[in-house]
């Protein structure tokens, strides 16, 4: 049967999966499923702060060009990711003891320098990471601590300046349902907008556990897109214990058809992208103990029932 692509052309949706550019270079394998079922691509790590900025003011793009490379070549729409975030910050951002005025400015710098290389060619930026904690409350980043909460709003409008075609998103985890985390993000983004803010839309990562999609995940989505902007499935992986058995697969499909059923149902969700192509490169292992296979193509590149509940649901 046609792959996902296909039939997501045909609908005007959109199917991405995160891609590593050194599998990209490695793995053919990898490569050719990665060009032939997807539509849209994410960098999983090679536009992160530590790979383009690992010293300040010294840049890197060789693997986010190679990445860039990849996606155009197979004129996939491509989510940059990430401009602002805690995670995989470089020490000299982390710990420099920036004043107020000079990490202002090391944060304009690297927007302008990031979004600037590939301005034209990002269909989104997720702007900034993560920024909120599982009570709704703001994560104590050093952007957080050192600007105050405006640093989202700040990185918003130099994405905008230093790209103006793409569109601004913020993304996190635990925000796929209804819940304090999620609420949080619906209260800011509503303020953003009241006050003239540019932001385009909210990416829901969907790092799901097997059986427990949110009930609410299409309430959620909806409630965002009567806000006035777009939302997207943007990490979507549903982690099982291991070994899987094959009535835990199977769950597994249910739980990808829920997620793609929910997005589907809502006018302004746009996309659904998995974080990833096969199970054997997977983050899941090396993150949450004892859990793997959360993709759709297993170790040997073979589709698994997940993929056909993600190809029926197209
Ligand atoms: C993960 C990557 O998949 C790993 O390769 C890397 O070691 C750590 O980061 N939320 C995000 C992603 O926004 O960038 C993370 O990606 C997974 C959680």
């Amino acid at each position: 049967d046609a792959p996902l692509r296909d039939h997501a052309d045909q609908m005007g949706f959109e199917i991405g999966a995160a891609l590593a550019a050194n599998h990209l270079q490695n793995d053919s394998q990898y490569a050719d499923l990665a060009a032939t079922e997807f539509n849209a691509a994410t960098p999983e790590n090679a536009m992160k702060w530590e790979s383009t900025e690992p010293s300040r003011n010294q840049f890197d793009f060789g693997s986010a060009d190679a990445f860039m490379d990849f996606a155009q070549a197979n004129n996939q729409k491509v989510r940059g990711h990430t401009l602002v975030w805690h995670n995989q910050l470089p020490s000299w951002v982390e710990n420099g003891n920036f004043s107020e005025s000079e990490l202002r400015s090391v944060m304009e710098n690297h927007i302008d320098r990031v979004a600037g290389r590939y301005a034209g060619e990002i269909a989104y930026w997720d702007v900034a990471n993560e920024i909120f904690l599982g009570d709704g409350s703001w994560r104590d980043s050093v952007f957080y601590r050192t600007l105050g909460p405006d640093f989202v709003a700040d990185a918003l409008r130099m994405t905008a300046e230093a790209d103006p075609n793409a569109e601004l998103w913020l993304n996190d985890y635990s925000i796929d349902g209804v819940n304090a985390k999620s609420d949080a993000y619906y209260n800011l983004i509503r303020d953003l907008i009241a006050q003239g803010v540019p932001i385009d839309g909210i990416g829901l990562q969907a790092h799901l556990i097997n059986g427990q999609v949110p009930g609410s995940l299409q309430q959620n989505i909806q409630r965002f897109a009567d806000l006035g902007i777009k939302v997207a499935i943007t990490e979507l992986d549903v982690r099982i214990e291991m070994p899987a058995s094959q009535s835990e697969l199977e769950q597994q499909a249910r739980d990808y058809r829920s997620v793609m059923d929910a997005c589907q149902a809502v006018d302004g969700c746009v996309a659904v992208t998995v974080w990833g192509v096969s199970d054997q490169y997977s983050w899941v292992p090396d993150t949450f103990e004892g859990q793997g296979a959360p993709l759709l193509f297993n170790d040997s590149y073979q589709p698994k029932p997940a993929y056909d509940a993600v190809h029926e649901a197209l």
